[in-house]
């Protein structure tokens, strides 16, 4: 299989472009700039890794944002960095064809294909909730698994079960890692999450050959080791005690802390911040709404959008909330929120 630097040159990019590409590639998966020369040479070496790409219980919003990315990769460059054997909404074979190529490629790239799964898995009443051909999302999900090289769950469906599984979670949905308990999985959360996240992680995997150091509950630390609040613009309002009372005011006007109007950026970690969305244009709080933590478990949960954290969390009043919202209270309640967390906790 060609490598990387051979299908970029195929494609008209220059020498030059190619280097420039991989300094981006470099600054962008948090890597030292001596780690230049080692990236430029597994570009040039390296073929281009295979991907197979299943969906479950999903939305496709996630694939929609992969196709999105922009500020690390642009979208015609993406396609000539991976080799997508499989992905049921972006190929050209469907029905039995398509079926056909992801068995063929499973056995040809045996033990070197990375996994990549959209979409919460049901194995309830034998998987008859999502089915692919006649096969349960379940069953698919163990035939893939079994000889990938590495397991990405994209999205907060895979990663924590997601909308689907919010209550009464009426097909008993599951995040990958509970239905693949023997394997590491990598988690990338999000609803979705940013495109270029999610192709720095495979990118990283190719580069670095190994998975990406991850946190407690299996998320890249590169992308996840923040939290929103953390690198917000708006926070030297947070810690003056400025805070929007309303979408339409002059403190909306402002661009006040929306803390108040129930953002949940102290306690979700997502790279919104500092990578932000299409291509570094914006975010949600850059836009003026509130992160809702769609990148945490169970964010469809845990009360409404626009409760304040430490209302949602403690149950003490708005009128407390403003008091309360200093550095060392929001951690307080960011543990209170987060305390309920726990990996293998649940729909166990
Ligand atoms: Fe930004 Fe939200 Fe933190 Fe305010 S509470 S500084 S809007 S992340
Ligand atoms: Fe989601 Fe919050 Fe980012 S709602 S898109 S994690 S700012």
């Amino acid at each position: 299989m060609e490598t990387i630097y051979e299908s970029l040159r195929k494609k008209g990019i220059s020498r030059r472009d190619f280097l420039k590409l991989s300094a981006v590639i470099t600054a962008s998966l948090g890597l030292s700039p001596e780690m230049f020369s080692d990236v430029v040479y597994a570009l040039e070496t390296k073929p281009k890794p295979v991907v197979i790409w299943l969906e479950f219980q999903d939305c496709a919003g996630c694939s929609e944002s992969f196709i999105r990315s922009t500020s690390i990769f642009p979208s015609e460059v993406l396609l000539d960095l991976i080799s997508l054997e499989y992905h049921e909404t972006l190929m050209a074979p469907a029905g039995e064809y398509a079926e056909q190529s992801k068995l063929e490629a499973i056995n040809k790239y045996k033990g070197k294909y990375i996994l990549v799964v959209e979409g919460a898995i049901t194995p309830t009443d034998g998987g008859i909730y999502c089915t692919v051909a006649g096969k349960s999302n379940y069953e698919l999900l163990k035939e893939a698994a079994e000889y990938a090289a590495a397991i990405i769950a994209v999205g907060s469906c895979a990663c924590w079960s997601g909308i689907p599984g919010a209550q009464p979670n009426p097909t008993g949905a599951i995040p990958v890692y509970k239905a693949l308990k023997e394997k590491t999985v990598i988690n990338v959360p999000g609803c979705p999450p940013i495109g270029d996240v999610i192709v720095g992680v495979i990118a990283n995997y190719l580069i670095l050959g190994k998975i990406p150091e991850l946190d407690e509950l299996g998320r890249p630390k590169v992308f996840y080791g923040q939290t929103i609040h953390d690198r917000c613009y708006r926070r030297p309002f947070y810690n003056s005690g400025k805070f929007a009372k309303s979408f339409d005011d002059e403190t909306a006007k402002e661009g006040m802390c929306l803390y108040k109007l129930g953002c949940k950026g102290p306690v979700t970690r997502n790279a919104c911040s500092t990578i932000r969305w299409n291509g570094g244009i914006s975010f949600p709080i850059q836009s003026g709404h509130p992160c809702f933590g769609c990148a945490e478990p169970d964010f469809w949960d845990r009360g409404h959008i626009y409760t304040p954290l430490s209302v949602v969390s403690t149950g003490i009043s708005s009128k407390e909330i403003i008091t309360a919202a200093t550095i060392g209270a929001a951690a307080g309640v960011a543990v209170k929120w987060l305390g309920k967390i726990g990996k293998g906790e649940k729909n166990d």
